[in-house]
């Protein structure tokens, strides 16, 4: 019991059923990952990336935090990016957020939740400059709509790297996509069209610029 046999045996099962349907697989993917997209998302364990967009093992990076923030001075998260970015070359960077996302909700409430605060110090910046619109919904729909513009923003952090910059510099074809996933039918619904150049005020449209100002924290 204390050594978790039950999901040891069900790992041994899931191998066992895989190598059923293709006898070679975990051969050919030991030698080589060449996953397609990064997953940003969050840690909640309702949210796995795979299962959810239907990936295989080595068809998909992840990285998961709570609240799927992005910050500029997160070691782990560049790290992430960089190494998707620069060797794995993937295609797409989604940033998926979540419907009734706790780190969100923790960001909205006024009391100490403990060291998460600080982690969730952004989305509380956010909340405050959309306090306005925030304001006028039901506290459910408040923190539904925090987590679509937490995903904006992150996705906008992602874009704002200098990794994302660098590549899309020098020509390689990399696109940043908002998605949000609802707990309660499982889909997806993307929230903007991706980012595929650098988000620039003199040459984006005037909707972006006010959009960059708008969900910017
Ligand atoms: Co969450």
């Amino acid at each position: 019991m204390h050594r978790l046999n039950y999901l040891l045996e069900s790992n041994r099962n899931w191998a066992k059923s895989i190598c059923a349907n293709d006898p070679d697989f975990f051969k050919k993917l030991a030698n080589q990952q060449k996953p397609e997209y990064l997953w940003i998302g969050c840690s909640d364990s309702r949210v796995p990336a795979n299962q959810i967009i239907g990936l295989a093992p080595g068809e998909i990076f992840v990285h998961r935090n709570v609240a799927n923030v992005v910050v500029e001075t997160d070691f782990n998260v560049l790290a992430v990016i960089q190494y998707a970015v620069d060797v794995l070359k993937v295609k797409h960077i989604i940033v998926c957020g979540h419907y009734g996302c706790g780190g969100v909700q923790a960001a909205l409430e006024n009391f100490r939740h403990g060291m998460i605060d600080n982690w969730l110090a952004g989305i509380r910046s956010l909340s405050r400059i959309h306090r306005e619109e925030l304001s006028t919904l039901a506290q459910e729909a408040a923190v539904d709509r925090l987590c679509e513009l937490n995903v904006l923003a992150q996705a906008r952090h992602v874009a704002h790297t200098t990794i994302l910059e660098d590549a899309w510099e020098r020509g390689q074809e990399v696109a940043i996509h908002s998605w949000i996933y609802s707990l309660d039918n499982g889909l997806i619904k993307p929230l903007r069209p991706p980012f595929t150049e650098p988000i620039n005020f003199s040459t984006g449209s005037m909707k972006d610029a006010v959009d960059e100002i708008a969900v910017s924290d």
